[in-house]
């Protein structure tokens, strides 16, 4: 793939065309800006860590559904997606109060919103990427009311998707930022994802884990990328296991069978069946998810089962 001519220099990422029709390739920058501009620097290593991330979030969005523009990490800092016709509007999710909406509607930060909150923002420099309603949109021209409904819903998703994610790296994904924009008519995920758009804390000590630490001068700023890279990738190798355990049907479980009758006694007369099982999670690491079936079955049936009594079901999650 051959690298043409530049053909958008925004603050984080260059974007350019290539020698493919309908592919480009994005830039990311070590640039750091924020409050509109009026702060800048640059941060050693956040292009390579904000590439790498990209890369990963959005095939992992890619094969839960989600259509991106993703296509390939090219090098430590490039990666190549389809172009979009992009929409002007930034959708962002918030699951908790920071910054700009803490303000807004004078909540504490951290405040945890009721549920996932969406709004949207005016991509537009010159105006200071101001908050619109649906109604702006509309006299705007900027999307339809059915696109809106979509790249709502898909946002949804994405948040639906990244909350655990994140959580089983340790981080709470406190809000983020997204773009969207059009190929071949269908409304796909665009731009980029990585602390530079959203907000992360670190889940046991509470530390801020994204651009925050930048904007509010808080040191280890470099670190702060590197380490969320770290916990993506290192996550990423591993695969993650449940085994569901329950009795086999006809075998005599004395502990179904006395909550069952604790339960009628207890007024829940429509109870008729009660299996007493275990749930067990296990993270497997440096094997391929096609064989991982195969070994999980095997310690089911040599240990964590009792293959005569009862049942059990894997799920492998990659
Ligand atoms: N798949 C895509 N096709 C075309 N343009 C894209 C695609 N993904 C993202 N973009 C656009 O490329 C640009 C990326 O540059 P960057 O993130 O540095 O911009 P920015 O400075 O944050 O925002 P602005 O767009 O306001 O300049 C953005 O304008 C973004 O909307
Ligand atoms: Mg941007």
């Amino acid at each position: 793939m051959e690298k043409k001519e530049l053909i958008y220099e925004g603050k984080a990422k260059k974007v350019f065309a290539t020698d493919e029709p309908g592919k480009v390739i994005h830039e990311f920058k070590d640039d750091a800006t924020a409050f509109d501009g009026r702060k800048r620097g640059t941060v050693a290593g956040k292009g390579r860590a904000n590439a790498q991330m990209s890369d990963i979030i959005f095939r992992y969005l890619d094969k839960k559904g989600v259509h991106t523009h993703h296509i390939k990490l090219l090098s430590e800092t490039e990666i190549v997606t389809w172009w979009l016709e992009m929409f002007k509007v930034e959708i962002t999710v918030r699951n908790y109060a920071a910054g700009s909406l803490a303000k807004r509607l004078g909540y504490a930060e951290r405040t945890q919103m009721r549920s996932p909150l969406v709004e949207f923002y005016y991509k537009s420099d010159e105006l200071g990427d101001p908050m619109l309603s649906r109604e702006h949109i509309h006299e705007l021209g900027l999307a339809t009311d059915e696109e809106l409904d979509e790249i709502k819903a898909i946002a949804l998703k994405v948040n639906d998707i990244l909350v655990p994610y994140f959580a089983a790296r340790g981080l709470t994904l406190a809000d983020f930022k997204l773009e969207f924009g059009l190929r071949e008519g269908r409304i796909h995920l665009g731009d980029e994802f990585s602390p530079d758009v959203c907000r992360l804390w670190d889940a046991e000590t509470g530390e801020i884990m994204d651009k925050d630490r930048f904007r509010q001068d808080l040191g280890r700023v470099e670190e702060t990328y590197a380490e969320v890279l770290r916990r993506v990738k290192e996550e990423e190798t591993g695969l993650r296991v449940s085994i569901y355990v329950s009795p086999k049907k006809g075998v005599l479980d004395p502990a179904g069978q006395a909550a069952l009758g604790a339960l009628k006694s207890l007024g829940f007369g429509e109870v008729s069946d009660v299996q007493i099982g275990k749930y067990i999670t296990l993270r497997l690491e440096g094997v391929e998810a096609d064989k991982a079936g195969e070994r999980v079955e095997e310690m089911c049936e040599r240990l964590l089962a009792n293959p005569i009594i009862e049942d059990y079901r894997i799920d492998v999650e990659d």
